[in-house]
């Protein structure tokens, strides 16, 4: 992919160009990273990787030591997986010259900042790199939400700074946006993209908005992930497994919050929400409270996982609770079908599985199995069927995720039933309220509807959103990828659902979604959004 603007400025480019707007990548012999928390150590792992000198600065000894711990752990597993050499790794460290004090930086053509998320600490920060920085050399913030111009603007030089903002873990995401301001020399942030793609990444230019794209729409949906866990929606571990098993995402929301820092994941969410509003940046009262016990995730052992291990390298404890008991496998089950063809589906997998299955409600069974959609409540149904406490909705998602969806008075035993029987038929179960969405629309939804707000109000477009998910992310398709295979009308009722019973505006379905749904055009192809391609929504 080539580097281009997720948007300009709508100004011309500063007009101090010179040697700043003629960076090229061959031209940064060392650099500068200072703070080595996570990110920090990351970054400099990626230039001294590229045959970069860097200059690890970090003022708290301890955390100097840590960091360049991390760093040695990160080269160390390379070589175990058989990825680097010693005689690499050895290398790479030889490039890595810890220091204490900013003066180390005097001799640096380029000086990244990734210290916590505080504007007074990047203002200090920036403040002695302005002092002890050549004026030639080029400033940058790792800043994953801050305004990059109010940071340039506490500078000698503002036109010199920009974002490069890295995805954590920095050596694996592919992403990096350069993020330019009003003041931003001209060329400097091609130069720097230059340099990203010598760093063997992505560019993409964008420019200077709250969370710029991938953390926009990235952090409202880990949010909401809090919400769903703190509200007792659904288990810790249902949640994370519905993202992966169910939309297919290589960490769920809940573990990924633990990897990026729920600390740093509050500080952006505060700045979203001061600029955005509305309850999906609004930190979840449990992000709060776990950030305030010194649970932060990962880095401090704990956060909503425990973990074992330095920090950095921690690995799960691999403790799990509350995640719905599984309960004996029926052998018989009433099976109330909406005539769908997955409920036919249904049926015949759970007889080729050995379960006895009957359609006539007054037959005894150990179970009532309701075909669900997640736009469509099951209590009424249960309660049609007179045995209530014995039945759940079963929905299947994909083809390895069922939902167990318990109403108010499905009995434990049942939900438990439901989900051996959904285990019975090699699929991974979830439980789920009776709620619009179930879990995994629930999850995906809003987010969805986030991402076409985004393309709407002209803030990216479908292959900026798409790039920044699949890249800065991991997932294997970005969201309007995801919406097309969904199904723009499975979506757009799903969200008519969801604000049907909360009243949220947030999941008020969004223009631009329901004119695609109307004439069955398909987001995913063609930039603009309106590829004539047939929706695969029914
Ligand atoms: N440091 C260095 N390398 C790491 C690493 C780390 N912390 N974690 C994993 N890796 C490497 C592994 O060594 C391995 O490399 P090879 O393939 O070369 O052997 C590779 O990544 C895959 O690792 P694993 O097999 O151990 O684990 P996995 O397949 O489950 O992948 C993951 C792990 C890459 C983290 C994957 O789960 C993923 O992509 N998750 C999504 C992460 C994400 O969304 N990041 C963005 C967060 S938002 C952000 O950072 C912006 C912000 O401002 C907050």
């Amino acid at each position: 992919m080539s580097p281009r603007g997720y948007g300009t400025n709508g100004l011309p480019p500063a007009s101090r160009c010179g040697l700043l707007g003629n960076v090229a990548a061959m031209e940064i012999r060392e650099v500068a990273v200072v703070g080595l928390g996570t990110m920090g150590a990351g970054i400099a792992e990626v230039f001294a990787r590229a045959g970069i000198g860097v200059v690890a600065i970090e003022t708290d000894p301890g955390a100097l030591a840590r960091g360049m711990g991390m760093l040695e752990a990160s080269l160390t597993r390379a070589v175990s997986r058989g990825k680097l050499s010693e005689a690499d790794k050895d290398a790479i460290l030889g490039r890595v010259r810890p220091a204490a004090g900013f003066s180390a930086a005097a001799t640096v053509d380029l000086a990244i900042e990734a210290v916590p998320e505080r504007m007074e600490i990047k203002r200090q920060v920036f403040a002695e790199l302005d002092r002890v920085c050549s004026p030639e050399a080029i400033l940058a913030t790792n800043t994953s939400s801050l305004s990059v111009t109010s940071i340039a603007c506490e500078t000698r030089d503002p036109d010199r700074v920009v974002g490069l903002h890295f995805f954590n873990p920095a050596p694996v995401m592919r992403l990096v946006e350069v993020v330019s301001t009003v003041v931003t020399a001209d060329g400097l942030a091609d130069g720097m993209a230059a340099l990203v793609r010598h760093l063997g990444k992505t560019p993409v230019e964008v420019a200077d908005r709250a969370g710029f794209v991938a953390n926009t729409l990235l952090l409202p949906y880990l949010n909401h992930a809090v919400r769903l866990l703190e509200t007792g929606y659904a288990s810790r571990e249902d949640i994370d497994t519905a993202a992966t098993a169910g939309i297919g995402l290589p960490m769920g929301p809940l573990a990924l919050l633990d990897l990026i820092g729920l600390d740093t994941s509050l500080s952006i969410l505060e700045v979203l929400s001061g600029e955005l509003g509305g309850s999906r940046y609004a930190p979840a009262a449990l992000l709060r409270r776990l950030v305030s016990a010194g649970r932060t995730g990962r880095k401090s052992g704990e956060g909503i996982y425990r973990y074992r291990g330095a920090a950095g390298g921690a690995q799960e404890a691999g403790f799990r609770e509350g995640n719905g008991a599984v309960g004996p496998v029926p052998s018989t089950v009433t099976l109330i079908s909406s005539g769908r063809a997955a409920d036919a589906e249904l049926a015949s997998a759970a007889a080729a599985a050995g379960v006895n299955i009957t359609r006539n409600p007054a037959h005894a069974s150990d179970l009532v199995v309701i075909a669900a959609a997640p736009d469509e409540k099951v209590l009424p149904t249960a309660v049609q069927v007179g045995r209530a406490s014995q039945a759940v909705g079963l929905h299947r998602w994909g083809a390895d995720l069922a939902e167990v969806v318990s109403t108010g008075l499905t009995g434990t035993h049942a939900a438990a039933s439901g989900a051996a029987l959904a285990g019975r038929l090699g699929l991974t179960a979830v439980h789920a309220p009776d709620r619009p969405g179930f879990l995994v629309g629930a999850l995906l939804y809003p987010h969805l509807a986030d991402a076409v707000r985004m393309v709407q109000d002209g803030y990216a477009t479908v292959s900026d959103v798409d790039n920044a998910m699949t890249l800065g992310c991991g997932y294997p398709l970005g969201p309007f990828g995801l919406l097309d295979q969904v199904g723009g009308q499975v979506v757009l009722d799903g969200l008519q659902a969801m604000h049907g019973a909360y009243a949220d505006p947030a999941y008020a379905p969004p223009p631009l979604l329901a004119e695609h749904v109307a004439a069955s055009l398909s987001f995913s192809e063609g930039s603009g959004g309106s590829s004539p391609r047939a929706s695969t929504a029914g």
